[in-house]
């Protein structure tokens, strides 16, 4: 079975090509027993992050100005990367009714929202021509994220499924983060063919979502079920990833600083740690570290920041010039070091929290926060500790993509194409607070 996944909910234009095998009716609750092998046929993602730095952040009409820019030149991409070939359709075997209809109703569905990515895609190949292997399904995501975003891809996904005439799958984001942990690999298949296993896990589990729009922990019944998720906490306020960008613009870092951020702290950590009698001067507040619940907050903290930059400077101010920039410098890595510990001591606690208090075989962790090594190491500590496995993003996916789209999709498909052949339409809408 062979889905086609898309992602735009935010600041990346992604597309995947996924082959599946041994997902049945009944895999979202038995996903132990039923072994599931993938391979990757084609994926690509394209960044906007050199758009959006000049502002600071995300911005929503950019953003889906550029995805509906991008999009149908990155599929053409990743059909050819598969290896499928795209064949003229013969003018004299073409119904020209037919095909007059197609387009009609093509552009009835991109017209009014999306004139760009209408253009596109009819000037592209995708029209005159036809893949010589065929797609069985679109996994398109449709929330959470940025509504003009999102539609882009929602759009996309419902004309394609009209000119292919095959299901489209409405996926949520955040259940492509969680199943994405279960790849084994997101090694493109090479002419070998090699399939690689899907990594199964006995449920329930805790998950752990830590990304620039979201921080949730959540338990994990069974996957692609209707009723497989149950969300135990989340942030009251920004997304760590968030906190962790706003805290690094405060210190004149580009977006986003996440990264930056987390560089700075490892290079801070290792010089404390060669220096055994030195310790970090700097100490933030843990938020909500002892609440009750398994909830987060992360913007307090970012005051904290602030405050502690405006103390400095003005201490600063009556110093020399030239001193200024020399202990700013290590000032920064000092909070940076200060900040990733405060962040990850509470998420930490929080996760083992949900773990002591929720039947939980497991630990999976998604979002683009976990390339962070700190974080990283302390949760692969916390399962080691509990003896039970921990499912962190292969390498290259732990940032938004298609490729967990598709894959969450495919594990929908039993149950949303049989509803999809009954209605006949793909009609879904872009929900930006759709919730798992
Ligand atoms: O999942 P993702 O790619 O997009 C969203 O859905 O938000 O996550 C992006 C977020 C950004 O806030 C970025 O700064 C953060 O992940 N990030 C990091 C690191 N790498 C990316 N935060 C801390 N440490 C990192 N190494
Ligand atoms: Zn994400």
């Amino acid at each position: 079975m062979i889905t086609l996944g898309i992602e735009t909910s935010c600041d990346e234009t992604s597309i995947a090509l996924l082959e599946t095998s041994g997902i049945s009716a009944d895999t979202g609750t038995n996903i132990f027993e039923n072994p599931i092998s993938y391979r990757v046929l084609g994926h690509t993602t394209f960044s906007q992050i050199d758009i959006h730095a000049e502002y600071g952040g995300v911005f929503p009409v950019l953003a889906k100005r550029e995805h509906s820019r991008r999009i149908v030149p990155l599929l053409l991409h990743v059909i050819k990367e598969s290896g499928m070939e795209m064949v003229p359709l013969e003018p004299e075997k073409t119904d020209t009714d037919n095909s007059a209809e197609l387009t009609s109703l093509i552009t009835s569905i991109l017209a009014e929202k999306e004139p760009e990515l209408l253009k596109n895609l009819l000037e592209s190949k995708l029209i005159s021509h036809k893949i010589n292997v065929s797609i069985d399904q679109i996994a398109v995501t449709n929330g959470p994220g940025l509504e003009p975003a999102l539609w882009v891809g929602v759009n996309f996904a419902r004309a394609l499924g009209v000119l292919w005439n095959i299901p489209v799958i409405p996926t949520n984001h955040m259940e492509g983060h969680i199943v994405g942990s279960l790849l084994s690999s997101t090694e493109i298949s090479s002419a070998s063919n090699e399939w690689h296993p899907l990594l199964s896990t006995r449920f329930p589990a805790v998950a752990l979502l830590v990304s620039g729009g979201h921080t949730e922990l959540i338990h994990v019944k069974n996957i692609g079920g209707n009723d497989s998720y149950n969300v135990l906490g989340r942030t009251r306020d920004d997304a760590i990833g968030e906190a962790f960008d706003k805290v690094a613009r405060m210190m004149n870092i580009p977006y986003p600083g996440g990264p930056k951020i987390s560089e700075l702290a490892t290079a801070a950590r290792e010089n404390f740690s060669k220096n055994p009698g030195q310790t970090n001067p700097i100490i933030l507040p843990r938020p909500m570290l002892h609440s009750p619940d398994l909830d987060f907050s992360f913007s307090g903290l970012k005051t904290s920041v602030l405050y502690l930059l405006q103390k400095m400077k003005s201490e600063q101010e009556k110093v020399g010039a030239n001193e200024t920039n020399t202990i700013l410098q290590k000032d920064i890595s000092n909070i940076a070091l200060a900040f990733e510990d405060a962040v990850t001591e509470v998420l930490v606690a929080k996760t083992k929290k949900a773990l002591d208090t929720h039947e939980s075989h497991a630990l999976i962790v998604g979002g683009g926060v976990i390339a962070n090594q700190h974080i990283r190491t302390s949760l692969t500590a916390l399962a080691q500790a509990r003896d039970i496995p921990i499912f962190l993003p292969p390498k290259g996916i732990s940032g938004d993509n298609a490729l967990m789209i598709a894959l969450a999709g495919a594990l929908h498909s039993p149950q949303v194409q049989d509803a999809q052949k009954k209605t006949g339409d793909p009609a879904f809408s872009a929900q930006g607070n759709l919730s798992l």
